[in-house]
């Protein structure tokens, strides 16, 4: 019994050091558009609960570098950015990013175990679907792409 536990951890070791030799990219690609937020709370706010999947500004802590957490990880970056990006020209609808908040549906719950910091309170919800509202409907012509 001992023995087939011994077993199974060393199998599980090398697994997890062989698993780190797949490659991975987590970068952030260049920045294509500067957004001019309507106040520096809001760029606060979604810096604090939205920035890390939605946007190239991705703070990659020193765990996301290891697998498998990588790959979860920059799955939910990719998806995150292809959803909503605030460093392309693109974004998503401004009802569905209130939704979105208002619901608790982002940030994603799994993210805010590790980050704390990144769950609003409902003041500050309203203040963030409030701010990206103004931020983002005064950019209708916005995003402008960047020389
Ligand atoms: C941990 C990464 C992560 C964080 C942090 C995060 N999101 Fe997302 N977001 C995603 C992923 C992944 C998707 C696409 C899959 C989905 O809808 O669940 C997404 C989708 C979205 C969508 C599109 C939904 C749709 O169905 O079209 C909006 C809008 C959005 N997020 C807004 C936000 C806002 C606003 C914040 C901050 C309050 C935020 N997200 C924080 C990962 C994240």
């Amino acid at each position: 019994m001992k023995n087939k536990f011994l077993k199974f951890s060393i199998l599980v070791i090398f697994v997890l050091i062989g698993i780190q030799g797949i490659p991975f990219d987590l970068t952030n690609p260049p920045e294509q558009t500067v957004l001019s937020w309507d106040s520096p709370h809001t760029q606060a706010l979604f810096t604090r609960a939205c920035a890390d999947c939605h946007s190239h500004q991705t703070q990659w802590p020193w765990y996301s570098h290891i697998a498998p957490i990588s790959w979860f990880t920059k799955n939910h970056v990719d998806e995150g950015r292809e959803s909503m990006n605030i460093s392309i020209p693109d974004h998503a609808e401004l009802d569905e990013i209130e939704h979105q908040i208002h619901k608790g549906e982002m940030p994603l719950w799994s993210y805010t175990l590790l980050h704390p910091e990144a769950r609003l309170s409902e003041i500050e919800k309203k203040e963030l679907i409030e701010g990206l509202n103004k931020t983002l409907s005064a950019q209708t012509e916005p995003l402008l792409p960047l020389q």
